[in-house]
């Protein structure tokens, strides 16, 4: 979208080590394009040693959830603020991996997103539909009851970002012809505003990444296992 900064988001997930995390951190630091902004989301247990070493570096830094609370008992639970505090710039909420394991809500999400712009995070909001939903010809109405339920007041002011990852489309290696990416980014842009960075996820790769970037009201990508490959992530960031 015109005057939209590229973002090319690499969703790490529970994968690697600590020097898997620290090397693959390193090449992406080593070969980040310019006039893209790029961002690594690595498991929590990883995320202060990365976020320390890309300090002051043209990568950010963000997680992969938060609790809406700011602390409490909350076992195995992390605070938005705390992903601040050790360097966190952003934060994926409502993946629909989180959404089917843990059995997030919209409004769980809502919440989360709330506690995340407080903390001065910038919250990424994941909507996308099923390949039932899909089918029965129910993916933009899914989507756009999805952005209207998770999305807190003060989300477009804050620079919240909204992510279209079809769940049929995830780790797959399939994706939705262009037209169809198209078609639900339109309805994206129109529940949000024009400022607001859209990204695709879903089996993007090198191969795919240039047209699928090129679509109208897609300003970047949310990447999984390709995020994973240096190489293959820069060759992303490089199609943006
Ligand atoms: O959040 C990104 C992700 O769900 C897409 O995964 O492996 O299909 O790129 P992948």
């Amino acid at each position: 979208t015109p005057g939209i900064r590229p973002l090319i988001a690499g969703n790490w997930k529970m994968h690697g080590t600590l020097r898997d995390a620290a090397a693959l951190a390193e090449a992406v630091r080593a070969g980040a394009p310019a006039g893209v902004d790029l961002l690594i989301c690595p498991p929590f247990v990883h995320l202060h040693v990365v976020a320390a070493a890309m300090l002051g570096q043209p990568v950010a830094v963000g997680g992969q959830d938060c609790h809406a609370a700011a602390k409490g008992a909350h076992t195995g639970d992390v605070a938005a603020v705390m992903l601040r505090d050790v360097g966190a710039t952003h934060v994926i909420l409502g993946h629909s991996e989180r959404r089917a394991d843990h059995g997030e809500t919209d409004a769980g999400v809502r919440a989360k997103a709330e506690a995340a712009i407080g903390a001065g995070l910038t919250p990424i909001i994941c909507v996308g539909e099923t390949l039932a939903q899909r089918e029965a010809g129910e993916a933009e109405a899914v989507v756009a009851a999805q952005v209207k339920g998770s999305l807190p007041e003060g989300f477009l002011a804050a620079g919240g970002v909204v992510a279209y990852e079809p769940v049929w489309a995830i780790g797959t290696g399939r994706t939705p012809t262009e037209a169809d990416i198209a078609a639900i980014h339109a309805v994206l842009r129109g529940l949000t505003s024009p400022a607001t960075r859209l990204l695709y996820g879903g089996s993007v790769k090198p191969a795919n990444a240039k047209a699928i970037l090129g679509l109208p009201h897609v300003d970047g990508a949310l990447v999984g296992g390709a995020s994973l490959v240096a190489a293959d992530f820069l060759a992303i960031a490089g199609a943006a």
